[in-house]
Protein backbone atom coordinates (compact mmCIF):
# COMPACT_ATOMS: atom_id res chain seq x y z
CA UNK A 1 0.00 0.00 0.00
CA UNK A 2 0.82 3.70 -0.99
CA UNK A 3 0.82 6.24 2.14
CA UNK A 4 1.98 8.81 0.40
CA UNK A 5 0.94 9.94 -3.08
CA UNK A 6 2.17 12.90 -4.65
CA UNK A 7 1.22 13.85 -8.40
CA UNK A 8 3.06 16.67 -10.53
CA UNK A 9 3.44 18.96 -6.78
CA UNK A 10 3.44 22.11 -7.60
CA UNK A 11 4.64 24.91 -4.49
CA UNK A 12 5.46 28.68 -4.39
CA UNK A 13 5.30 31.05 -0.98
CA UNK A 14 3.52 34.24 -1.62
CA UNK A 15 5.30 36.44 -3.90
CA UNK A 16 8.32 34.44 -4.67
CA UNK A 17 9.30 32.02 -7.57
CA UNK A 18 8.38 28.39 -7.44
CA UNK A 19 10.33 25.98 -4.75
CA UNK A 20 8.21 22.52 -6.47
CA UNK A 21 7.34 22.07 -9.75
CA UNK A 22 5.86 19.02 -10.66
CA UNK A 23 7.32 16.93 -8.35
CA UNK A 24 6.42 13.09 -8.25
CA UNK A 25 6.74 10.34 -5.10
CA UNK A 26 5.83 7.27 -4.34
CA UNK A 27 5.80 5.73 -0.51
CA UNK A 28 4.90 2.72 0.54
CA UNK A 29 3.77 1.73 3.98
CA UNK A 30 6.82 0.63 5.94
CA UNK A 31 9.02 2.05 4.02
CA UNK A 32 12.39 3.80 5.10
CA UNK A 33 13.33 6.94 3.02
CA UNK A 34 15.70 9.68 2.68
CA UNK A 35 15.13 12.72 1.14
CA UNK A 36 18.15 14.15 0.26
CA UNK A 37 19.05 17.55 -0.93
CA UNK A 38 20.68 20.63 -1.28
CA UNK A 39 20.10 23.72 1.14
CA UNK A 40 16.91 25.84 0.27
CA UNK A 41 15.64 23.00 -2.53
CA UNK A 42 12.83 22.39 -0.94
CA UNK A 43 12.69 19.65 1.42
CA UNK A 44 11.13 21.07 4.77
CA UNK A 45 8.39 22.72 2.70
CA UNK A 46 7.82 19.23 1.19
CA UNK A 47 7.62 17.93 4.89
CA UNK A 48 5.43 20.47 5.56
CA UNK A 49 2.75 19.88 2.49
CA UNK A 50 2.60 16.36 3.28
CA UNK A 51 1.31 17.23 6.76
CA UNK A 52 -0.88 19.75 5.66
CA UNK A 53 0.63 22.48 6.76
CA UNK A 54 1.15 23.99 3.73
CA UNK A 55 -1.39 24.24 1.17
CA UNK A 56 0.06 22.96 -2.70
CA UNK A 57 0.13 25.84 -5.56
CA UNK A 58 -1.13 23.06 -7.93
CA UNK A 59 -1.10 18.79 -7.81
CA UNK A 60 -1.79 16.31 -5.61
CA UNK A 61 -0.75 15.17 -2.17
CA UNK A 62 -2.70 11.77 -1.09
CA UNK A 63 -1.61 10.69 2.73
CA UNK A 64 -2.99 7.29 3.84
CA UNK A 65 -5.95 7.61 1.05
CA UNK A 66 -6.64 11.24 2.33
CA UNK A 67 -6.57 14.63 0.02
CA UNK A 68 -4.00 16.22 1.84
CA UNK A 69 -5.68 19.38 -0.02
CA UNK A 70 -8.85 19.38 1.56
CA UNK A 71 -9.38 21.08 5.14
CA UNK A 72 -11.80 18.37 6.54
CA UNK A 73 -8.88 15.96 6.08
CA UNK A 74 -5.93 17.83 7.84
CA UNK A 75 -6.85 16.81 11.63
CA UNK A 76 -6.29 13.03 10.42
CA UNK A 77 -3.25 13.87 8.43
CA UNK A 78 -1.87 15.78 11.12
CA UNK A 79 -2.47 13.23 13.65
CA UNK A 80 -0.78 10.59 11.75
CA UNK A 81 2.02 12.12 10.14
CA UNK A 82 4.47 13.49 13.35
CA UNK A 83 7.44 15.54 11.92
CA UNK A 84 10.44 15.83 14.39
CA UNK A 85 12.45 19.16 14.00
CA UNK A 86 16.02 20.26 13.80
CA UNK A 87 16.09 22.16 17.14
CA UNK A 88 15.53 20.14 20.16
CA UNK A 89 15.23 22.82 22.56
CA UNK A 90 12.39 24.41 20.22
CA UNK A 91 9.98 20.94 20.55
CA UNK A 92 9.71 20.53 24.28
CA UNK A 93 6.46 21.93 25.57
CA UNK A 94 6.33 21.37 29.41
CA UNK A 95 9.37 21.10 31.35
CA UNK A 96 9.52 17.51 33.10
CA UNK A 97 9.67 14.87 30.33
CA UNK A 98 6.63 12.63 31.03
CA UNK A 99 4.63 15.87 30.65
CA UNK A 100 6.03 16.61 27.70
CA UNK A 101 5.20 13.67 26.26
CA UNK A 102 1.72 13.04 27.07
CA UNK A 103 1.06 16.79 25.94
CA UNK A 104 0.22 15.42 22.38
CA UNK A 105 -2.49 12.51 23.86
CA UNK A 106 -4.21 14.69 25.84
CA UNK A 107 -4.65 17.34 23.36
CA UNK A 108 -6.32 14.98 21.35
CA UNK A 109 -8.61 13.59 23.86
CA UNK A 110 -7.36 10.12 24.64
CA UNK A 111 -8.41 8.54 27.82
CA UNK A 112 -6.29 8.55 30.84
CA UNK A 113 -5.92 4.88 30.93
CA UNK A 114 -4.68 4.75 26.98
CA UNK A 115 -2.73 7.59 27.79
CA UNK A 116 -0.53 5.77 30.49
CA UNK A 117 -0.07 2.68 28.22
CA UNK A 118 1.18 5.38 25.15
CA UNK A 119 2.91 6.71 28.07
CA UNK A 120 5.01 3.42 28.65
CA UNK A 121 5.65 2.42 25.36
CA UNK A 122 6.47 5.92 24.04
CA UNK A 123 9.07 6.23 26.59
CA UNK A 124 10.22 2.67 26.37
CA UNK A 125 10.76 2.42 22.80
CA UNK A 126 12.65 5.68 22.16
CA UNK A 127 14.88 4.67 25.90
CA UNK A 128 13.79 7.68 28.05
CA UNK A 129 12.14 5.56 30.50
CA UNK A 130 15.05 6.21 33.30
CA UNK A 131 14.67 10.23 33.02
CA UNK A 132 11.07 10.37 32.70
CA UNK A 133 10.70 13.08 36.10
CA UNK A 134 13.68 14.52 34.76
CA UNK A 135 13.63 17.89 33.91
CA UNK A 136 13.96 18.17 29.74
CA UNK A 137 16.98 21.14 29.76
CA UNK A 138 19.00 19.16 31.88
CA UNK A 139 19.07 16.12 28.92
CA UNK A 140 21.50 16.13 26.22
CA UNK A 141 20.61 17.18 22.44
CA UNK A 142 20.14 13.38 21.60
CA UNK A 143 18.16 12.46 24.54
CA UNK A 144 16.12 15.78 23.69
CA UNK A 145 15.39 14.40 20.43
CA UNK A 146 14.52 11.09 21.76
CA UNK A 147 11.81 13.01 24.31
CA UNK A 148 10.41 14.51 21.03
CA UNK A 149 10.20 11.61 19.62
CA UNK A 150 8.56 9.60 22.76
CA UNK A 151 5.97 13.14 22.17
CA UNK A 152 5.19 11.86 18.79
CA UNK A 153 4.92 8.05 19.52
CA UNK A 154 2.97 9.05 21.68
CA UNK A 155 -0.03 10.18 19.35
CA UNK A 156 0.80 6.66 17.20
CA UNK A 157 1.13 8.20 14.07
CA UNK A 158 1.52 5.86 11.39
CA UNK A 159 4.35 8.04 9.39
CA UNK A 160 7.33 9.78 10.98
CA UNK A 161 8.90 12.48 9.16
CA UNK A 162 12.44 13.53 10.59
CA UNK A 163 13.19 16.71 9.41
CA UNK A 164 17.28 17.05 9.42
CA UNK A 165 16.45 16.15 13.47
CA UNK A 166 20.01 15.05 13.38
CA UNK A 167 22.04 17.84 12.43
CA UNK A 168 22.27 20.17 16.13
CA UNK A 169 23.76 16.46 17.63
CA UNK A 170 27.09 15.53 18.55
CA UNK A 171 28.13 11.59 16.94
CA UNK A 172 26.76 10.31 19.66
CA UNK A 173 23.18 11.74 20.20
CA UNK A 174 22.46 10.87 16.38
CA UNK A 175 23.62 7.44 16.63
CA UNK A 176 21.14 7.30 19.31
CA UNK A 177 18.56 9.19 17.25
CA UNK A 178 18.77 6.75 14.25
CA UNK A 179 18.66 3.59 16.71
CA UNK A 180 15.50 4.45 18.22
CA UNK A 181 14.07 5.35 14.58
CA UNK A 182 15.64 2.25 12.56
CA UNK A 183 13.67 0.18 15.44
CA UNK A 184 11.20 1.47 14.97
CA UNK A 185 10.67 0.87 11.31
CA UNK A 186 11.25 -2.50 11.85
CA UNK A 187 9.66 -3.49 14.88
CA UNK A 188 6.73 -1.28 14.45
CA UNK A 189 5.92 -0.92 10.81
CA UNK A 190 6.06 2.55 11.04
CA UNK A 191 6.66 4.84 7.60
CA UNK A 192 10.00 6.65 7.93
CA UNK A 193 10.97 9.68 6.05
CA UNK A 194 14.24 11.27 7.05
CA UNK A 195 15.91 14.62 5.35
CA UNK A 196 19.44 14.23 5.72
CA UNK A 197 22.95 15.79 4.99
CA UNK A 198 24.68 12.76 6.61
CA UNK A 199 25.78 9.40 4.69
CA UNK A 200 25.36 7.21 7.83
CA UNK A 201 21.88 7.87 8.23
CA UNK A 202 21.68 7.74 4.16
CA UNK A 203 23.43 4.18 4.41
CA UNK A 204 20.48 3.12 6.68
CA UNK A 205 17.64 3.75 4.66
CA UNK A 206 15.72 1.31 2.16
CA UNK A 207 15.61 4.59 -0.85
CA UNK A 208 16.56 7.76 -1.27
CA UNK A 209 14.80 10.41 -2.88
CA UNK A 210 17.18 13.47 -4.33
CA UNK A 211 15.43 16.52 -4.71
CA UNK A 212 16.77 19.09 -6.96
CA UNK A 213 15.46 21.79 -9.25
CA UNK A 214 11.80 21.53 -7.81
CA UNK A 215 11.11 17.39 -8.28
CA UNK A 216 12.35 14.61 -7.49
CA UNK A 217 15.57 13.87 -9.31
CA UNK A 218 15.58 10.00 -8.94
CA UNK A 219 14.69 7.60 -6.38
CA UNK A 220 16.92 4.68 -6.06
CA UNK A 221 18.86 2.48 -2.85
CA UNK A 222 21.28 4.37 -1.30
CA UNK A 223 24.33 2.40 -3.10
CA UNK A 224 23.10 3.20 -6.64
CA UNK A 225 22.56 6.86 -5.50
CA UNK A 226 26.19 6.49 -3.91
CA UNK A 227 27.62 5.60 -7.47
CA UNK A 228 26.50 8.33 -9.12
CA UNK A 229 28.85 11.26 -8.24
CA UNK A 230 27.31 13.67 -10.47
CA UNK A 231 23.49 13.11 -8.62
CA UNK A 232 24.80 13.31 -5.47
CA UNK A 233 26.68 16.75 -6.26
CA UNK A 234 23.58 18.40 -7.27
CA UNK A 235 22.03 17.13 -4.04
CA UNK A 236 24.93 18.95 -2.30
CA UNK A 237 26.92 15.52 -1.16
CA UNK A 238 29.81 13.95 -1.64
CA UNK A 239 30.51 9.78 -1.63
CA UNK A 240 30.73 7.78 1.27
CA UNK A 241 34.35 7.68 2.59
CA UNK A 242 34.29 4.09 1.88
CA UNK A 243 33.60 4.77 -1.54
CA UNK A 244 36.46 7.08 -2.35
CA UNK A 245 38.98 4.31 -0.62
CA UNK A 246 37.66 1.69 -3.18
CA UNK A 247 38.38 4.47 -5.49
CA UNK A 248 42.15 5.53 -4.53
CA UNK A 249 42.52 2.14 -4.01
CA UNK A 250 41.97 0.46 -7.85
CA UNK A 251 44.03 3.97 -8.79
CA UNK A 252 46.70 2.37 -7.54
CA UNK A 253 46.23 -0.45 -9.38
CA UNK A 254 44.49 -2.98 -6.76
CA UNK A 255 41.59 -5.32 -7.73
CA UNK A 256 38.45 -3.90 -6.17
CA UNK A 257 34.79 -4.55 -8.16
CA UNK A 258 32.87 -1.09 -8.80
CA UNK A 259 30.31 -1.74 -7.12
CA UNK A 260 31.98 -2.75 -3.91
CA UNK A 261 30.08 -2.54 -0.65
CA UNK A 262 31.44 -1.51 2.32
CA UNK A 263 31.80 -4.81 3.41
CA UNK A 264 33.51 -5.98 0.45
CA UNK A 265 36.13 -3.09 0.79
CA UNK A 266 36.88 -4.18 4.32
CA UNK A 267 36.97 -8.51 2.98
CA UNK A 268 39.34 -7.40 -0.08
CA UNK A 269 41.04 -5.61 2.31
CA UNK A 270 41.73 -8.28 4.70
CA UNK A 271 42.22 -10.93 1.79
CA UNK A 272 45.31 -8.02 0.58
CA UNK A 273 46.90 -8.30 4.30
CA UNK A 274 46.64 -11.96 4.16
CA UNK A 275 48.46 -12.02 0.36
CA UNK A 276 51.39 -9.96 2.21
N1 LIG B 1 7.89 30.76 5.08
C1 LIG B 1 8.57 31.02 3.95
N2 LIG B 1 8.28 32.11 3.21
C2 LIG B 1 8.94 32.37 2.04
N3 LIG B 1 9.93 31.60 1.56
C3 LIG B 1 10.26 30.51 2.25
C4 LIG B 1 9.62 30.16 3.49
N4 LIG B 1 10.17 29.01 3.96
C5 LIG B 1 11.12 28.67 3.07
N5 LIG B 1 11.19 29.55 2.05
C6 LIG B 1 12.08 29.48 0.86
O1 LIG B 1 11.74 28.30 0.14
C7 LIG B 1 12.90 27.64 -0.35
C8 LIG B 1 12.92 26.22 0.16
O2 LIG B 1 13.08 26.23 1.58
P1 LIG B 1 13.11 24.92 2.48
O3 LIG B 1 11.94 24.09 2.13
O4 LIG B 1 13.26 25.35 3.88
O5 LIG B 1 14.45 24.20 1.94
P2 LIG B 1 15.35 23.09 2.63
O6 LIG B 1 14.60 22.49 3.76
O7 LIG B 1 15.65 22.13 1.52
O8 LIG B 1 16.61 23.79 3.07
C9 LIG B 1 14.09 28.49 0.11
O9 LIG B 1 14.47 29.33 -0.92
C10 LIG B 1 13.53 29.28 1.28
O10 LIG B 1 14.19 30.50 1.41
MG1 LIG C 1 15.03 22.32 5.82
Amino acid sequence: MNVIEIKDLHFSYKDSGPVLSGLNLTVKEGEFLAVIGKNASGKSTLARLINGLLEPTQGEITVLGLDAKKQENFYEIRKNVGIVFQNPDNQMVASIVEDDVVFGPENIGISREEIKSRLDFALKETGTYEFKDSMASRLSGGQKQRVAIAGILAIKPKILILDESTSMLDPRGRAEVIDVVKKLNREEKMTVITITHYMDEVTECDKVAVLNNGVIERVAPPMEIFRDKDLLSRAGMEQPVFMKICDKLQSLGVDIPDSATKEQLLQNIIELKNKQ
